[in-house]
C-alpha cells in the first residue's frame, strides 16, 4: 500500500493525501489583497493533486508584513478575494489552509528579487516591533519593544485574522512561529530578553504563543484543525533547542493544536545549518514519537520515494513541499504515477493520464 496517498482525518475534515504545499510568500499582493497571480499559482497546485495547500505567510496586521507585497488578512475587505481562492481549491478536491503570520523585527523589507533589504519608512517601509529592541542583523535599525498593551492587541489581531480566515472558507489555520518571525522571536532567548512575564524562563517565552493558540482555537470551529509551524532549533548555541520543541509540543497538544509543522532556523543570521536531503525530518520524527502529536516534515524533500518513506516509516503524518512544487505543480500526480498509486486526475486532463500497464 502506498501511504503517501492515504487520507488523513484531522478533527472533522479529511486531507485526501499526505502531500501539502508548504506556505510560500509570493510577494505579489497590493495592500494585502490576493489577485490573479495567487489564484493561478495556488489553483495550479490544487489541480496538481495536493491534499492541502497552505497559503503563504498572511499578515495579521499591516506592520507584520515581511514586505509591502505580502498577503494580508487584517481587514474584512480581504475576505472576498480569499473566498475566491478557497472555493477554487475546494472545487478541485484540495483542502484550503492559510498561514497566519507577523514578521516582527523581520518586517519592512524588500522582496528577495529587490534585494531583501530592510526598507526604511521614507522608502515605503515602517517601524518594526519585537519582544526586545534587538535587530536581526547588526546593520539593521532596531525594532521597538512591544508593550503589554501591544501584546494584548497582537493576540486580538491573530484572533480577528482567524475569524476572517474561517469566513473566507479556510479549513486549516497554521500559526507561523518559525523562521525568526515574531512568535519565534518570543520563543528564542536569542531574540527575547524581556524582563516581564513574556521573557526569561521557558514558560515565559512560550506564553505568547500559547495565548495566541488559545485565541485562535477559540475562533476556530471545533471541527477545523490548527497547525503550528516552529523552527525546531535555532542551530545556535544559547538558542531554542530540539528539547524545547518537544516540551512545547506537549503544551500545544494540550491546547488543541492538531499538527506541528517542523522547520528550523531563521532567527539569527550566523547559524550554521547542516542543509541536506530531508535534514529537518528527524525533528518531526522526534516530536511525533515522543509526544504523539501529529507532525509535518519539510525541507529538501524532493522525490516521491523520499516522501513515501517519511510517511510509511512513521516519521511524520504529512510531507510539505515548497521548491519541488514550484518546479513541478503536478508533483502529487507525478508521485502517484511513480509510486503506482491510483489517484483521480482532473476530468479535464483525463485523456492525458498515463494508464497502468
Ligand atoms: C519562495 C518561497 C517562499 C517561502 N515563504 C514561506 C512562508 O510564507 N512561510 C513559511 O513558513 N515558509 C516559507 N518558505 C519556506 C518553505 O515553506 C519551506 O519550509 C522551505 O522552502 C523548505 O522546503 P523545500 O526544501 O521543499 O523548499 C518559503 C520558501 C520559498 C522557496
Amino acid at each position: 500500500m502506498i501511504r503517501l496517498f492515504t487520507p488523513l482525518p484531522l478533527r472533522g475534515i479529511t486531507l485526501k493525501n499526505r502531500l501539502v504545499i508548504s506556505p510560500m510568500c509570493q510577494y505579489s499582493a497590493q495592500d494585502g489583497f490576493v489577485n490573479d497571480w495567487h489564484l493561478v499559482h495556488l489553483g495550479s497546485r490544487a489541480v496538481g493533486g495536493a491534499g492541502l495547500i497552505l497559503l503563504e505567510a498572511t499578515a495579521v496586521a499591516p506592520e507584520g508584513r515581511i514586505t509591502p507585497d505580502d498577503l494580508g488578512i487584517w481587514h474584512d475587505d480581504h475576505v472576498p478575494g480569499l473566498q475566491r481562492i478557497t472555493a477554487f481549491l475546494r472545487a478541485h478536491g484540495c483542502t484550503p489552509g492559510i498561514q497566519l503570520a507577523h514578521a516582527g523585527r523581520k518586517a519592512s523589507h524588500t522582496s528577495p528579487w529587490q534585494g531583501g533589504q530592510q526598507l526604511p519608512p521614507p522608502a515605503g517601509g515602517w517601524p518594526t516591533v519585537a519582544p526586545s529592541a534587538l535587530p536581526f542583523a547588526p546593520a539593521e535599525t532596531a525594532p521597538h519593544e512591544l508593550s503589554a498593551a501591544d501584546i494584548e492587541r497582537l493576540i486580538q489581531d491573530f484572533r480577528s485574522a482567524t475569524r476572517r480566515a474561517v469566513a473566507a472558507g479556510f479549513d486549516v489555520v497554521e500559526l507561523h512561529a518559525a523562521h525568526g518571525y515574531l512568535l519565534h522571536q518570543f520563543l528564542s532567548p536569542l531574540s527575547n530578553q524581556r524582563p516581564d512575564q513574556y521573557g526569561g524562563s521557558f514558560e515565559n517565552r512560550v506564553r505568547l504563543l500559547l495565548e495566541v493558540v488559545r485565541a485562535t482555537r477559540a475562533e476556530l470551529p471545533n471541527h477545523l484543525p490548527l497547525f503550528v509551524r516552529v523552527s525546531a532549533t535555532d542551530w545556535t548555541e544559547g538558542g531554542w533547542t530540539a528539547d524545547d520543541t518537544v516540551a512545547l509540543a506537549y503544551l500545544l497538544k494540550a491546547e488543541g493544536v492538531d499538527l506541528l509543522d517542523c522547520s528550523t532556523g531563521g532567527n539569527v543570521p550566523q547559524a550554521s545549518i547542516p542543509v541536506g536531503p530531508g535534514y529537518q525530518v528527524p525533528f518531526a520524527k522526534r516530536v511525533r514519537q515522543e509526544t504523539g502529536l501529529p507532525t509535518g516534515a519539510v525541507g529538501l524533500i524532493t522525490t516521491a520515494q523520499q516522501a513515501e518513506e517519511i510517511i510509511a516509516s512513521g516519521q511524520a503524518d504529512v510531507v510539505l513541499l515548497a521548491r519541488a512544487s514550484l518546479r513541478d505543480p503536478y508533483f502529487p500526480l507525478h508521485a502517484a504515477q511513480e509510486l503506482g498509486a491510483e489517484v483521480a486526475w482532473p476530468v479535464q486532463y483525463e485523456r492525458a493520464k498515463p494508464r497502468q500497464t
